[in-house]
């Protein structure tokens, strides 16, 4: 089956990142979040970033209006329900995202896949909140998704080969290198990326550093091209306390307790970049 129309939903960092690059890339984009003020958010982040690659001469003019012409944002589901494709890209939390697949399943064609863009959620967790687990998978992007290539892929424990294949090659089609990953909390990237951070949260609270050094010494030191606080700044402090939750209760190993500075700063809605305060201000 071809795939032509594809669904977003979610259209916070991640949400607004993949459905440029899919409607860059030539599909009919639909994207929806709750709060309408997001979608705004979006639009405008969206522009922004087409407007930058027009700039830098990466993207004709007509070829970024077309890409427009192919985004439709609401904050309705049931729009989604002649799409050929979903990424759900929605807050952290199992139980939101159980609800909206649960949700996907019921709107959605039967031979339609469900793919989240979770960090660190179970995929299996996912399946089975819908009739469909074999068509369930994780698609998970990078941020900025416009300009990193790398999307790992999660085959849960019901996802067929078939599934896999087509999100492979739809990968491609955007110009990204897939990664195949097991489901296990935190998959690869995060499994490895977030006790980092937690590391040097730990580092800033104890007085180890501060994070301007912590930072300098990452980037000099170890050839990073941004510091492990500047990074969690940009993930948001709450996606990266949410994704070190999800590894310490998964695999139970005390050396993923989330740093208590982290904890402390998402409590007083310093979340990073998106709120204007996290280890910097912005
Ligand atoms: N931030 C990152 O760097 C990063 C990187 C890779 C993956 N992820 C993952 O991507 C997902 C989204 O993260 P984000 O950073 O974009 O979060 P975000 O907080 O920026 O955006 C989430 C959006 O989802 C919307 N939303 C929440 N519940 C919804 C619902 N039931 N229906 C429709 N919309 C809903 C919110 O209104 C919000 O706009 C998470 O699973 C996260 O772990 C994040």
């Amino acid at each position: 089956m071809q795939i032509k129309r594809v669904g977003i939903v979610g259209a916070g960092t991640m949400g607004n990142g993949i459905a440029q690059v899919f409607a860059q890339s030539g599909f009919e984009v639909r994207l929806c979040d709750q709060v309408p003020a997001a979608i705004e958010r979006a639009r405008g982040s969206i522009e922004k970033s087409l407007a930058k690659f027009v700039e830098k001469g990466k993207l004709t003019a007509p070829d970024r209006d077309a890409a427009l012409g192919r985004l439709s944002t609401g904050s309705d589901l049931d729009t989604l329900a002649d799409v050929d494709y979903v990424v759900e890209a929605i807050a952290e939390a199992v139980d939101a995202k159980t609800a909206v697949f649960t949700r996907l399943d019921a709107i959605t064609q039967p031979h339609v896949i469900l793919s989240s863009n979770t960090s660190s959620i179970s995929i299996t967790v996912l399946g089975a909140a819908t009739s469909r687990p074999d068509r369930v998978l994780g698609m998970h992007f990078m941020n900025p998704v416009p300009l990193m290539t790398l999307v790992e892929l999660i085959r849960g424990q019901a996802t067929s080969p078939e599934s896999m294949t087509i999100a492979t090659a739809l990968c491609t089609t955007l110009g990204k290198t897939p990664v195949e990953a097991a489901d296990y909390p935190g998959f690869i990237a995060n499994r490895i990326l977030m006790p980092m951070i937690n590391e040097a949260v730990y580092a800033v609270m104890e007085g180890v550093g501060t994070p301007e050094a912590i930072d300098t010494v990452m980037k000099l030191g170890m050839n990073h091209p941004m510091g492990p606080l500047t990074l969690a700044d940009f993930i948001g402090l709450d996606v990266c306390l949410a994704i070190l939750n999800v590894l310490h209760d998964g695999l139970g190993d005390p050396k993923y307790r989330p740093c208590p500075l982290l904890r402390r700063m998402v409590a007083a809605g310093h979340l990073g970049r998106k709120s204007g305060r996290g280890f910097y201000g912005y």
